[in-house]
């Protein structure tokens, strides 16, 4: 076990799919063993686009019960709500005065919202919050002020650390060198990208989906509807195209993802007959954290315990660290 810190932040948006728990919680939950891991919920992040109050409530929840019936122990993991960090807000603004406006112009997501208006014509700015262009320094804070060592993220937010590691040496080199620790992104290339039901990359937003927790006749109509090209049991098969394999390779053993392939090249074994596998295979990785999720979804109130003691825990640390960072501007 390192001493090192990986901290991430996860925007809620509801329970995940397998290509958010390839991408995200499986490895986030690996990396909690060999290093002291800061996980926390990002629902100022979120407010930039959930506006319905239940909605943002429910959504934090989930994150909650899910990352716990996973496995996240929430006595080694410190586990938390952003938002009962008061110190990140603090942060934010310090860190904005070192922000070069430019820097934050061209982050992806802004830039994205400004090509988007003028392509239509519109006004560049129109219906973008402030929220949205201060996006990237909130969660440089969130970063900064753990000292993060580590940040596991997908390659989307790889700039985001970037702009982090920008601010961070905006402040040491005019205050001196060690009052921010430079974060270093930690992006997960192979399970990048996780075909969907279709063969598109699997997101919410093209309804391919297969829900970790979907209830197992659900999981099970998911799997058989993953689209394969029309070759017969007979026939030799691709286990580099083929969207079942690119999936069941995840959660297989060494030994059967090996027989598999070798089945796909040599022919003589069905696309049915893999689908089959790959269901039993996610029934026995999930059915276990499915039911754990219905149980924590419905205590609310030990989730609140948990968050509040996870903050607790994060407090210890930001405290003192904002009162280094307000020393070392010339503001205690
Ligand atoms: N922006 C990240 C996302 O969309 C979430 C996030 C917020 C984050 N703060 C963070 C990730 C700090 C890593 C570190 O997924």
């Amino acid at each position: 076990m390192s001493n090192k810190i990986a901290l991430t932040g996860i925007k809620p948006s509801g329970t995940p799919h397998i290509g958010n728990y390839l991408g995200m919680n499986r490895p986030a939950l690996e990396l909690a063993k060999n290093y002291q891991a800061f996980y926390f919920i990002a629902d100022y992040h979120a407010l930039t686009t959930v506006r319905n109050p239940e909605t943002m409530n429910q959504l934090t929840y989930d994150v909650a019960a899910t990352w716990l019936a996973l496995g996240l122990d929430p006595d080694k993991v410190i586990f938390y709500r952003q938002s009962d960090i008061p110190e990140v807000m603090e942060l934010t603004w310090i860190l904005a005065c070192f922000t070069s406006k430019g820097l934050l112009n061209r982050a992806h997501a802004y830039k994205a919202a400004v090509d988007e208006n003028v392509e239509k014509g519109l006004d560049p700015d129109k219906g973008i919050n402030s929220g949205l262009f201060f996006y990237p320094a909130l969660m440089a804070a969130d970063i900064l002020l753990f000292d993060t060592n580590f940040v596991p993220v997908g390659l989307d937010q790889k700039q985001h650390i970037e702009i982090a590691r920008d601010i961070a040496q905006a402040i040491n080199s005019n205050y001196g060198s060690n009052v921010l620790t430079l974060p270093e992104a930690s992006i997960r290339e192979e399970v990048m990208t996780i075909p969907g039901l279709d063969g598109r990359k699997m997101s919410k937003s093209y309804d391919n989906v297969i829900p970790i927790f979907a209830p197992s006749n659900q999981l099970r109509k998911s799997v058989m509807r993953i689209v394969t090209d029309s070759r017969r049991p007979e026939d030799p098969k691709d286990p580099e195209t083929d969207n079942v394999f690119a999936i069941y390779k995840h959660f297989a053993t060494p030994e059967d993802i090996a027989r598999v392939e070798k089945g796909y090249l040599e022919g003589g074994l069905a696309y049915s007959q893999i689908k089959n596998e790959l269901y039993e295979l996610l029934e026995a990785e999930f059915s276990e954290a499915r039911e754990r999720y219905g149980e924590y979804i419905q205590d609310l109130e030990y989730l609140d315990q948990v968050l509040l003691q996870g903050a607790e825990k994060a407090r210890k640390l930001s405290i003192p660290k904002i009162a280094k960072v307000r020393a070392a501007l010339g503001i205690d």
